[in-house]
């Protein structure tokens, strides 16, 4: 890790690809007065079906990459790199690096809100397999309401459809479908649902069809975005070491035309991105 500076610098935000653009979007709404910086990591993505040794290497390189790029504060918006690698790289690296930096997850913040939603107390969550097999939400949930019962479902078709913009074309359906019949089969009286995967608001069109009705579906964007206000608001250090522009850079480590395309579809806008190369 090369020397870093202490100076004011832009808020980070990380997903292997344009789901957490879904986060970002709402961090923005929530806090426009900040400046950011988009890293999607397109060119390795997807993350979900990777092992935890991968998934932790490659967003520990993500993480360094923004923390050169100047940033004190780094948001990893994709459930699955939170899931395999934000705790060894808060205890094991953060601390070597600089450990007045910070980097946070997008389940916590998703896990939080779910005690006051759900009657029944049984909850499923939707996400990619490797979520899914780290057992963070079941783990997450159990710390902070034991009482609650977790029921997991992978979906491993729908970042790719996501990814291909198929997301409102008519072969969705089927897997929207299926994931959410396999996951309400395991249990009846599940009534709250967490999207546990960044990419999978783009579906929520289709996810709402499919959805049983008195079943209430948790998306993530707002409650991150909630939930990294309230952080600011309390660490009033860290607050003071974000820029505040208004302005938001993208980097891809794929083409950079694909990404502007794709971006758009999930920002609604057009954005100029920069290629970066992590290693
Ligand atoms: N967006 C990522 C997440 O929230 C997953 C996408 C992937 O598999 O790379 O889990």
């Amino acid at each position: 890790m090369p020397s870093l500076s202490s100076l004011p610098g832009p808020i980070g935000v990380f997903d292997s690809g344009y789901g957490g653009l879904t986060i970002l979007r709402k961090i923005r709404e929530a806090l426009p007065q900040y400046d950011y910086i988009y890293l999607g990591d397109n060119a390795r993505a997807p993350y979900g079906t990777r092992s935890f040794e991968i998934v932790y290497e490659f967003t520990r390189q993500a993480v360094i990459k923004l923390f050169e790029m100047g940033c004190q504060l780094v948001i990893l918006a994709c459930n699955t790199a939170s899931a395999k690698a934000l705790r060894s790289i808060q205890q094991r690296d953060l601390p070597g690096w600089d450990a007045s930096r910070r980097v946070l997850g997008v389940i916590r913040p998703t896990v939080e809100s779910i005690g006051g939603v759900t009657r029944s107390r049984h909850v499923g969550v939707l996400a990619t397999a490797g979520t899914i097999q780290s057992e963070s939400y079941p783990m997450e949930i159990r710390k902070q309401f034991p009482d609650i019962k977790v029921y997991g479902q992978a979906c491993p078709l729908w970042v790719p459809l996501v990814e291909n913009g198929e997301a409102e074309g008519d072969g969705a359906d089927y897997f929207v479908r299926k994931y959410i019949g396999k996951l309400l089969q395991q249990d009846a009286r599940i009534d709250t649902v967490i999207l546990g995967c960044t990419h999978y608001p783009l579906l929520l069109p289709k996810i709402r069809l499919y959805m049983p009705a008195g079943i209430t579906v948790v998306s993530q964007g707002e409650l991150v975005a909630d939930s990294l206000k309230d952080y600011l608001a309390r660490h009033p250090e860290m607050d003071a070491r974000c820029t505040r522009g208004g302005e938001c850079v993208y980097f891809t480590t794929e083409a950079e035309e694909k990404f502007s395309e794709s971006a758009s579809v999930f920002l609604n806008e057009e954005v100029t991105v920069r290629r970066v190369v992590l290693d």
